[in-house]
């Protein structure tokens, strides 16, 4: 099968700006305690039920995947630029980095306690965002978490806006037009923290962190 033109262009991209790309993350990471607290939330929460696997898929450098070993979860990194996968296996020596797509992750039906995304979805157009979700539902055991970052579109509509990202084009995406789209795919919303705009100088966007939750089959809430 053909690979659709946005993969191909977003790979080329972040495999030529990976070491700079993994220079500047870390601190911005690390300059981050909003993002830090929803990262501890979903830690807590995958820790709460069996604990288990959690996959950072769009990993990128492996700098969130590392933390979240950190905070005591045992998590893989996995990303479709082999040059990212490569310098997070070389930052991060012993811990698990795979080349993969995030819409056919190479793991079996609900055999995961959590899924991160972390400014992730921000390449793929619109129209494909149903199968990511659609693949996040299948890989999460009931009652499992997906938190899902990215930058925001304020308002209902339209569902996205395409923008000038510096690596390869880019969307930000409405926080209750992907809640919606999440629930259509069986992943019900838990909680949001959104960043005001300020807190963003480059761009001036909102910044979404969306805690999703797989229900169990008749529908109900796991209490952990
Ligand atoms: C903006 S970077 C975010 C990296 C890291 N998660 C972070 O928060 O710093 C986006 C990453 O997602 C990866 N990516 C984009 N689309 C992907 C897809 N369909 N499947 C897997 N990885 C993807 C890119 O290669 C890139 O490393």
């Amino acid at each position: 099968m053909t690979e659709p033109d946005f993969l191909t262009a977003t790979r080329a991209a972040y495999d030529s700006v990976a070491s700079h790309y993994a220079e500047f993350v870390g601190d911005w990471f690390c300059a981050s305690p909003l993002n830090h607290a929803m990262l501890s939330v979903f830690a807590e929460l995958v820790r709460a039920g069996d604990g288990g696997l959690v996959a950072d898929v769009g990993c990128g450098p492996g700098h969130i995947t590392a933390h979240l070993h950190s905070l005591g979860v045992t998590a893989f990194g996995v990303d479709l630029s082999p040059e990212m996968i490569a310098l997070a296996r070389e930052a991060h020596p012993g811990m698990r980095f795979e080349v993969g797509l995030m819409d056919a992750l190479e793991v079996g039906d609900a055999s995961l306690a959590g899924v991160l995304s972390s400014y992730s979805i921000i390449h793929t157009p619109p129209e494909r965002l149903p199968e990511i979700f659609a693949e996040f539902h299948r890989v999460l055991v009931p009652g499992g978490h997906l938190l899902l970052s990215f930058q925001a579109y304020d308002g209902p509509d339209p569902l996205s806006e395409a923008y000038d990202h510096k690596v390869s084009l880019a969307y930000r995406y409405s926080p209750d037009g992907v809640a919606e789209l999440l629930l259509k795919a069986g992943l019900t919303e838990v909680a949001r923290l959104v960043i005001a705009p300020g807190e963003d100088p480059q761009r001036g966007f909102p910044q979404v962190h969306l805690l999703t939750r797989r229900e169990t089959s008749s529908g109900d809430a796991v209490v952990a």
